[in-house]
């Protein structure tokens, strides 16, 4: 049963779109199991680059079905406008399937992202304002609409009839008005209904069979472990499983479905929006990581917030997804700092705590404590030399780092990648999946 998954090991922004478009050579379906066009995955290939917020990286492939499943929230306009984007680089979206399960973000779920960030004022989570949260909420509720529901004027009709009143009750006690009238709704839904009426689909049956017939299955997270709604630094996460167990009920398939699973880690961390970040920089510092990593958001623009590597938060991720190995990505970014830091484990109240505390209040009050390790230069570690000499001709400092990490988390580092290109990846795998 060839499957993998790749999961964010941090908050978000690790690098997951280049590595799954860099797996997804080998794969038959390319699955997104959750979030929605909060994630901004970018990859780059020849001069090419392409922001996906939606759309699972497979697309960017030929021959590769692209599934997206019953666990994400859709914005049908914004995906509207990917498959645009995707059509003027010449490509089809003949291989994209959706889940007729998978939640409708609508319009007035932007409208109370908005006005719940407003109204939690200094304690704002910073959210990407696309209306996720607001759309989960109602999905648990009960109160959503599904992507199958678009294809049913009748039971669209039934179902906007429940749901709108309560909506326009809650903008009212927010101070805003829904933009549009419940017919227009239902008339802009129905259209939207129609226009993805080829891709929408069971998708758990066909992702189901397709591991059955032996067929390679990668399953794309979005977000990252810190996000989880259950394991992040809750509550300024997203509103989604964005750890590996989001994969089984967002995409319909049992847990003996993920046989590998990759973390993808920067070398350093980021973080977009607020909330606890032990390891942050605020000098030059992380000012460097931020210009140097080019560390400004995919989907929002905002500049991300750098730090060191905090192994702590590492090694959550690898124990709650399962790990099997890591890829490393923005080594290229250390490059020319004299020395590098990495935390092993947080001081709170003076005493050393090596698992990440659940409370945000113990947390806010955790220091770093870092192991240094010694830097190495840029120059010596140009991606094109890298890649054709391999990891033996890696820089001694920067194998030392790779070494730490590896002892560090207990887990092998498969995939190590130097720049936004398909080729500037290093691939230490023994085997292929
Ligand atoms: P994702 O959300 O995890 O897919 O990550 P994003 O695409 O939001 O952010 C990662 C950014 O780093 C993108 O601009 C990538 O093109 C870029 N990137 C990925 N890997 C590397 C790398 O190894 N080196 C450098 N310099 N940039 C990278
Ligand atoms: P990818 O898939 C980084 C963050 C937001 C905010 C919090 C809640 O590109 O890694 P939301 O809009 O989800 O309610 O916002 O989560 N966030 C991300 N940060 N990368 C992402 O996705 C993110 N998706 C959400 O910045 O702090
Ligand atoms: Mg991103």
């Amino acid at each position: 049963m060839p499957t993998l998954a790749v999961i964010g090991s941090q908050w978000g922004d690790e690098g997951k779109g280049k590595i799954t478009d860099y797996l997804a050579e080998d794969a038959d379906l390319v699955v997104r199991c959750q979030g929605g066009a909060n994630a901004g995955h970018t990859i780059k290939v020849g001069n090419e680059v392409f922001a996906l917020h939606l759309l699972p990286s497979g697309i960017i492939r030929e021959n590769v079905l692209s599934v997206i499943g019953n666990g994400l929230v859709i914005d049908c306009e914004e995906l509207r406008s990917e498959l645009d984007m995707l059509r003027r680089t010449g490509r089809t979206a003949d291989m994209l399937r959706i889940s007729d399960r998978a939640n409708v973000v609508l319009p007035y779920h932007r409208l109370l992202d908005g006005a719940e960030e407003r109204a939690r004022g200094a304690k704002g989570v910073g959210t990407t304002g696309r209306g996720i949260g607001p759309c989960y909420a109602d999905k648990v509720a009960r109160a959503g609409i599904r992507m199958g529901d678009l294809l049913d004027e009748v039971y669209l009709w039934e179902r906007l009839d429940t749901i709108y009143p309560q909506k326009e009750k809650f903008a009212q006690s927010l101070g805003i008005r829904l933009e549009q009238e419940k017919a227009s709704l239902l008339r802009t839904l129905l259209e939207y209904g129609n226009l993805f009426r080829p891709y929408i689909t069971d998708t758990s049956v066909l992702v189901n069979d397709a591991i059955r017939d032996g067929k390679k299955v990668l399953f794309e997270g979005a977000q990252g472990t810190m996000l989880d709604i259950d394991y992040g630094t809750y509550p300024y996460v997203t509103s989604s499983n964005c750890t590996s167990s989001g994969i089984c009920t967002g995409a319909g398939v049992p847990p003996s479905a993920v046989q590998e699973v990759v973390g993808v880690t920067k070398a350093y961390t980021t973080r977009v929006g607020a909330g606890p970040f032990v390891t942050e920089l605020h000098d030059a510092v992380g000012l460097h990581l931020q210009n140097v990593g080019g560390e400004f958001g995919t989907t929002t623009g905002r500049p991300r917030r750098c730090g060191w590597l905090d192994m702590v938060v590492v090694r959550h991720a690898v124990r709650l997804n399962g790990v099997t190995s890591m890829a490393m990505t923005k080594l290229d970014v250390l490059g020319d700092l004299p020395s590098l830091k990495v935390c092993v484990a947080y001081d709170i109240d003076g005493q050393v705590v090596s698992e990440f505390p659940g409370s945000i209040s113990r947390l806010s009050r955790a220091k770093p404590i870092y192991e240094e390790l010694d830097g190495w230069a840029a120059a010596s570690c140009r991606s094109a030399d890298i890649v054709r000499k391999g990891y033996a001709a890696l820089p001694k400092n920067m194998r030392k780092y790779l070494d730490f990490i590896t002892t560090n988390s207990g887990v092998p580092i498969g995939i190590i990648s130097f720049g936004k290109g398909r080729e500037e990846t290093i691939d230490l795998r023994r085997r292929k999946w």
